[in-house]
């Protein structure tokens, strides 16, 4: 019997080191990649000690990120900091040559200036600024160039900043997953004037468990083709705005990647790693998120009504005409 008691104790201080410490560690840079994918963790301080902030999938040969995913809850509503542009090579020894350098914009060249009257592209956040300002380190490394990529300027500051800034208000009181990620194939309009890759899409992944136990998953596309900032109101422009605020089920977004199975690693990667010091209540397993595959009716009712809500108090950066977007939506 002793002897079992002692066997029994070995075991559990076993399962608590591997567990705790499973929470505790950090993914270096370096350690792990697969097809010049190179997945690590993003630290930083915030007012509940330090987290690790992002589980990063960096394309080593695309020179920009494939995913960067976060766990968001209340901490995420937290404003400490605020934004400081501070745009820069992630330090790390192998891939420090393996980015863009987003400290510079990312020019255009005249096809490009001339289908949407702008001259560069945004330096899109994969994860976005805003709900990582609880502490100045947190919303600095949002800024890390393995986190930015070439987006449409329209869609960027219009539709993409909706889905971003509904999901974040999401998850002010629970928790959940979000990941955010650029599509593999290249736009029409890639590559920039210095050459980097311009993604045809991007899409984001958000999964949660529901009031009734079921774990959901919600996910939105938004095309990166450029779109003319002076054109029509009616046209292009709330096309773009009705398609990026769509909700959709995971499937969708597998369907537009050719390494699908990168997103299936991050749900892995985020439950690994994301969950340290975060006083979490009710995340997701990530073997949940990585099967829930459809989105019910009432989902995607209820983030469409989230989104279109964003949809009509957004200030819009270039003109869109909001009676054709809810003709669109056909109402
Ligand atoms: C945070 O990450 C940096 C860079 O990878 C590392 O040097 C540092 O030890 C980490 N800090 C903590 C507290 O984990
Ligand atoms: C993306 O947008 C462009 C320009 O509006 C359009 O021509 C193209 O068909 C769209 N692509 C998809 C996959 O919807």
């Amino acid at each position: 019997m002793a002897l079992r008691r002692e066997l029994n104790f070995v075991l559990v201080a076993f399962l608590v080191q591997l567990f705790g410490s499973a929470l505790t560690q950090e993914l270096a840079c370096s350690s792990t990649h697969s097809g010049n994918v190179y997945s690590f963790t993003v630290n930083a301080s915030s007012p509940i000690g330090n987290i690790n902030l992002m589980y990063v999938q960096h394309d080593g040969v695309r020179q920009i990120p494939l995913s960067t995913t976060v766990l968001h809850n209340a901490l995420n509503m937290q404003v400490h900091a605020e934004r400081q542009d501070d745009f820069r090579k992630h330090t790390c020894a192998v891939i420090v040559n393996q980015q863009t350098a987003c400290s510079t914009t990312y020019k255009m060249t005249p096809a490009q200036e001339s289908a949407s009257s702008r001259t560069a592209f945004d330096r899109g956040h994969l994860t976005p600024a805003n709900p990582n300002r609880f502490s100045a380190q947190a919303v600095s490394n949002t800024f890390f160039c393995v986190n930015i990529a070439p987006q449409d300027p329209f869609t960027n500051q219009n539709p993409w900043f909706t889905v971003e800034d509904k999901s974040h208000r999401y998850f002010a009181s629970k928790d959940g997953y979000v990941m955010t990620g650029v599509c593999d194939a290249n736009d029409r309009f890639s590559p920039t004037l210095d050459g980097y890759k311009v993604p045809s899409c991007w899409w984001k992944l958000i999964c949660y468990v529901d009031t009734a136990g079921t774990t959901q998953v919600v996910g939105f596309i938004g095309n990166n083709t450029l779109i003319d900032f002076a054109g029509s109101p009616s046209g292009e422009k709330a096309v773009r705005v009705v398609d990026t605020t769509t909700p959709r089920g995971q499937q969708e977004i597998l369907d537009v990647m050719t390494r699908d199975t990168f997103i299936m690693d991050a749900w892995t990667g985020a439950e690994t790693y994301l969950r340290r010091n975060r006083g979490i209540v009710n995340t997701p397993t990530a073997a949940n998120c990585r099967s829930k595959r459809t989105i019910s009716a009432a989902v995607k009712n209820e983030w469409s009504s989230v989104m279109r809500e964003g949809v009509l108090e957004h200030k819009y950066t270039s003109d869109v005409d909001l009676e054709a977007v809810k003709a669109l939506w056909g109402n």
